[in-house]
């Protein structure tokens, strides 16, 4: 089990005029101009057929960077054929070897892969330079090492013999194969749902979000030069629910490791429950899914530390990490200097396209998202229950922009209190200080969600409380801190309730969902 202690991996800055920028850049550069062809990957073959749709970036949406190429029926069954073909070898192949092969994608990510991991990202996602060095680059390559390091801690777990006798467990993949879905929003949640399975020994059908795959082809690219061998990851695009529809008819679907909507992912579930009777093994369903995420606050805390974390927590990569935080609860005595402290630091932040890297703010992902947001930005314009005290324009003529837009309710359980938008508007409701136990209870029952959430207070006895009262409200809880920004190996990340099955992302807990042990007594 010596396999190397897993570290994170440091974040570049990209300080003016530094190499790892000017690479960047000028990656960033040539990748726009040049006109990508992404296929599929079935077998390690590259599939095109010809039904193509376009790679736009959404901060300007009338360029054309590139197609990718979909699939029908025969394409999905060809995957899933391909993925169990190739599981023979590949279950046999020693976890060593198993290991070495994302240990080294690791280093490539870490070196020659980094530009263009990031400026894929950057492109077609539309993350400023800094939001894709820490997903695509860092939060990747993380994901590579910890998982090597947490399978390694799974093996040792071992039972204990008795003389004569010798008890262990093989830790198996799954028997048959696994089916990823993968979000758009983060590049490196998009590898790791097909890689820690792989990790394990499992195959996978993967289906990447259409608005990622400009950087799921650099990821394919990356696995292959590392060594993964042909039909370990299948790669196909295109319609949803054919493809979803056609992967759980297989009798030898056994897993779905999925990160997306809480509509999808209920869907598939019930989907998986009607075809129960077919499948040779129980699948295991593994997902992360909607977020409310909130950030509450006692008027024992520090005004700037809580209007910082507002602006990073609701509004980097346009408030559509999962874990943004898209409410807040601010006690009155403490409003007016943190919504002077928001406004002037919302005030700085400037929108545009990632090239330009002054840009905090980029476009949102696509126009539906836009609509949208926009949508629920223009019914809080009309409604006297709700006040936009900073931002609310949006333009859609170049790219999907939509300005950080922070509402004031006085109703707690106004419409952006709980719907989620996956875009860049906070919403507050004030509370009187005095009634902060209340407001506790209004964050635990105003959403269906569990997934990040963040507390800030200065004196131990509230942070207790308030840790009491929301113990089931975050399945990622901080304190003093925004909620978003987990970084693998130190804040495992998953939510529950409506936000998923809560096997974090970046765990051994993770990793054990695609093992099925065989426990092997040999009377010696
Ligand atoms: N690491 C990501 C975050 O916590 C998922 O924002």
């Amino acid at each position: 089990f010596n396999v190397p202690k897993a570290v994170n991996e440091p974040v570049k800055g990209y300080a003016p005029g530094s190499p790892e920028k000017e690479e960047l850049l000028a990656t960033y550069k040539a990748m726009f101009n040049s006109n990508i062809d992404v296929p599929m990957h079935i077998n390690g073959e590259e599939v095109r057929t010809g039904n193509t749709k376009n790679i736009t970036p959404p901060h300007d949406h009338k360029h054309v960077v590139g197609q990718y190429h979909t699939a029908d029926k025969s394409h999905v069954d060809a995957a899933i054929s391909t993925a169990l073909a190739a599981r023979e070898a590949w279950s046999s192949v020693s976890w060593m070897e198993r290991a070495a092969i994302f240990l080294k994608a690791a280093e490539l990510l870490a070196g020659p892969y980094r530009a263009r991991m990031n400026a894929a990202t950057m492109i077609a996602q539309s993350k400023n330079v800094y939001q894709a060095e820490i997903d695509a680059a860092c939060e990747m390559i993380d994901f590579f090492r910890f998982n090597v390091e947490y399978m390694t801690d799974i093996f040792k777990d071992q039972p204990t013999s008795s003389p004569g006798v010798w008890n262990r467990v093989e830790y198996r993949p799954l028997e048959g194969f696994i089916y990823a879905i993968s979000p758009f929003n983060f590049t490196s949640i998009a590898a790791n749902l097909p890689a820690s399975a792989a990790l394990m020994g499992n195959v996978v059908v993967w289906k990447p979000s259409d608005h990622q795959a400009y950087s799921a082809q650099v990821i394919v690219d990356l696995f292959k030069e590392a060594g993964l061998p042909d039909g370990v990851i299948n790669v196909v695009y295109g319609d949803p629910v054919m493809i979803s529809d056609t992967v759980l008819a297989s009798p030898d679907f056994s897993g779905l490791h999925f990160t997306g909507s809480t509509h999808v992912f209920k869907e598939l579930w019930k989907q998986i429950g009607n075809n129960i009777h077919t499948y040779k093994t129980y699948p295991r369903i593994v997902g992360e899914t909607g977020g409310k995420d909130f950030i509450w606050v006692h008027n024992s805390s520090n005004p700037l530390q809580v209007a910082t974390a507002m602006t990073r927590g609701a509004f980097e990569y346009q408030g559509q990490k999962c874990s943004a935080a898209s409410r807040s609860y601010i006690p009155a005595s403490l409003w007016p200097e943190i919504k002077q402290h928001l406004t002037a630091q919302v005030g700085e932040l400037k929108m545009g396209s990632p090239e330009d890297t002054n840009n905090f703010i980029n476009a949102v992902i696509h126009e539906g998202s836009f609509d949208k947001i926009a949508s629920y930005i223009d019914a809080a314009k009309a409604d006297k229950d709700a006040e936009i005290i900073i931002g609310g324009n949006h333009d859609k003529s170049v790219g999907y922009f939509i300005e950080p837009t922070v509402i004031v309710t006085k109703s707690p359980k106004y419409a952006t209190m709980h719907t989620e938008l996956f875009g860049p508007v906070m919403t507050v409701y004030v509370y009187e200080d005095a009634e902060w136990e209340a407001s506790l209870k209004l964050v635990d029952e105003t959403s269906e969600y569990a997934l990040t959430g963040a507390i800030f207070s200065r004196d131990r006895y509230i942070v207790e409380q308030a840790s009491k009262a929301l113990e089931n409200a975050a399945g990622n809880f901080y304190i003093n801190d925004k909620p978003s920004g987990a970084v693998v190996g130190q804040q495992p990340f998953g939510g529950a309730r409506a936000s998923g099955t809560n096997d974090k992302a970046g765990s051994a807990q993770n990793l054990l969902r695609w093992t099925s042990v065989r426990l092997i007594k040999e009377t010696l």
